[in-house]
């Protein structure tokens, strides 16, 4: 079965995702540079990692760097690919031996080389675990994804290879940036902010949204596993209701069935 049609009611996420913001505060807060709130960052980031792995959670995907990014001062974005590369050379072994999988969500061109390397190592050497899979998204964008991805269904369909009258939502989703990648069940914000910032805007339709005030460099595995809690006691209804009789009425005379996949 396509495993992005599985929808989770389980109260562990299956797939939680992280705009990890607030290294910048973290540090101006105690007279450092924004540089080493990164570091801090990048920290945390390794610890929740082995802390969902812990807890059974089968894809986290962080927003690192996004496609707005590379608005900020040069230095800190210099800055930032440094450290994201260091970070795949060094935490790579432990990672694989946590079966880990990596692999980076976004585009790849406008990264420094050395970075995509660094990246495509990791992708190679970690492409067969199945633990969890960590999925980085640098010079990423919701907007961005469902563009590329309309831009090749254009050209699929001007060369003859797909159909535009067949074009459905799994088919659409076939041409995301990783076409398995399942729906968003958790979504976390840290920092107090409390917005999506083009952040998987496919993949998290029927995400749970969690916000919580801690500084992404403080988030450790008490708050991940307050988020997972709150997660658990919300009722994910998908768009249905919790009617017993849900399924007679779909079925009475004169109705469409339900075909209803809002979701991939
Ligand atoms: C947002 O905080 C954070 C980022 C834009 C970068 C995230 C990067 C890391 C956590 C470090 C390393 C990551 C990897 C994948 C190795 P902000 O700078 O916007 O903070 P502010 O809003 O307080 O200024």
């Amino acid at each position: 079965m396509d495993p992005r049609r599985v929808r989770s009611t389980s109260p562990v996420p299956g797939h939680v995702a992280i705009v990890m913001d607030g290294n910048g505060r973290w540090a101006t807060r105690q007279g450092l540079t924004r540089a080493r709130g990164h570091v801090a960052g990048e920290k945390a980031l390794s610890q929740v990692v082995e802390d969902a792995v812990e807890i059974g959670v089968r894809h986290l995907t962080v927003f690192a760097f996004s496609t707005e990014n590379w608005c900020r001062p040069a230095a800190e974005v210099d800055f930032l690919m440094t450290l994201m590369q260091r970070t795949l050379r060094n935490r790579l072994q432990r990672l694989h031996a946590n079966a880990v999988r990596i692999r980076h969500l976004g585009r790849r061109t406008g990264l420094p080389p050395t970075l995509v390397s660094a990246i495509e190592t990791a992708e190679r050497l970690t492409a067969d675990n199945d633990r969890l899979t960590l999925s980085l998204c640098l010079d990423y964008g919701g907007r961005a994804e469902l563009v590329d991805a309309a831009r090749r269904i254009a050209e699929d369909a001007a060369i003859g290879t797909l159909d535009p009258a067949s074009l459905d939502i799994p088919t659409f989703a076939r041409y995301l940036y990783a076409p398995d990648l399942p729906d968003v069940d958790l979504f976390i914000r840290t920092a107090g902010e409390q917005r999506i910032s083009n952040f998987l805007l496919w993949q998290c339709a029927y995400a749970e949204l969690v916000f919580v005030d801690t500084p992404w460099p403080d988030f450790d595995r008490r708050h991940l596993r307050q988020a997972v809690e709150i997660y658990a006691t919300r009722n994910r209804t998908f768009g249905t209701v919790e009617d017993p009789g849900r399924s007679a009425a779909r079925s009475a005379p004169g109705r469409q069935p339900c075909t209803s996949t809002n979701a991939p």
